[in-house]
């Protein structure tokens, strides 16, 4: 079993920094089964392999994902396992957001639902009646924390005038390549992840690993790096990733190949120059 370091969330959360992401498996906004078995053998050999968080969705697969992700799982004591999953941002009102977190649990087959997010922003909600579904998740306790995903900092400010519980994580697109011009949201970098820092909200990059596209890896600095380090180039940008504070990875990974480079990418060091040459690429 491979240990993968973990950062202070909250009080007494702590997180792994690397989790394990769930898009595309088991079908993208609708259910594919044809591959049921490789997906729940995939989550199974990433848990075998050391891996304790898993991201997934209530859109993914249209629901099917949560249900693989509970299939996984069901031999394992629960406990021990921590699960994010997210509300549609086309779900944000009140009764929306209790039917789509009820309907998750049901999927995940779990008594609680361990983080739940707001998947992205919808300007047609207001905010106010979306976080009052919240605090009544909370306090009923189907879901044991709450976060975000794709929010910008304007209203991540006003949700704190409506809840006192603490927002855990704002889930981003943020990779080595990916600052501050990503699908959701600008000015990743530069503005809303350090206001997420200042007020104790932790990171959580989604795409960490570009896809796998490796022609976007041919980056001369990452190539010299992996062979300074005796590292993939997605092993180096991935430690990047990690080495920033309060942040965590949560790659989608399905072949072991995948599963063991990842896990072995976030536990080594590199010298801090390196780092900061990897941190002026981005500008
Ligand atoms: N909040 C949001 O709006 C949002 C949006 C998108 C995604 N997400 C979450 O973030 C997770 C990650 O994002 P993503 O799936 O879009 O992109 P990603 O994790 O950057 O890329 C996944 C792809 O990269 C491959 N891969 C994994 N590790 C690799 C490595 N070391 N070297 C080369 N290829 C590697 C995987 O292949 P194999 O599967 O074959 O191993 C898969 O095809 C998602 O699964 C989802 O849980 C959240």
């Amino acid at each position: 079993m491979n240990h993968i370091p973990e950062i202070l969330i909250h009080e007494t959360l702590s997180m792994p920094v690397l989790g394990l992401g769930t898009w595309e498996m088991g079908g993208r906004h609708t259910p594919d089964r044809s591959q049921d078995n490789h997906w729940i053998d995939a989550i199974v050999s990433a848990i075998g392999l050391g891996i304790k968080h898993i991201d997934t969705a209530a859109i993914y697969g249209g629901g099917h994902t949560e249900k693989l992700v509970g299939q996984a799982l069901s031999n394992f004591d629960r406990s021990r396992y921590f699960i994010t999953t997210k509300v549609s941002g086309d779900n944000l009102q009140f009764g929306e957001v209790l039917r789509s977190a009820k309907a998750s649990k049901n999927r995940l087959g779990v008594d609680q639902i361990d983080l739940l997010l707001l998947h992205w922003p919808n300007p047609a909600t207001p905010i106010s009646q979306t976080i009052s579904a919240i605090n009544k998740l909370l306090d009923d306790q189907v879901i044991r924390y709450f976060g975000l995903s794709n929010f910008p900092v304007e209203l991540i400010r006003e949700i704190g005038f409506y809840t006192d519980a603490p927002i855990i994580t704002n889930q981003l697109e943020y990779n080595l390549f990916t600052r501050n011009n990503a699908s959701y949201n600008r000015n990743i970098e530069s503005e809303i992840i350090p206001f997420c820092l200042k007020n104790g909200i932790s990171i959580t990059a989604w795409r960490p690993v570009l896809k796998g596209d490796t022609s976007r890896v041919n980056h001369p600095l990452l190539q010299a790096l992996a062979a300074k380090y005796t590292k993939t180039p997605f092993q180096i940008a991935l430690n990047w990733l990690v080495h920033k504070p309060q942040l965590m990875a949560i790659p989608k990974m399905s072949s072991e190949a995948h599963i063991r480079e990842n896990i072995e990418a976030v536990s080594f060091e590199m010298d801090k120059a390196d780092l900061s040459q990897l941190d002026a690429l981005g500008i």
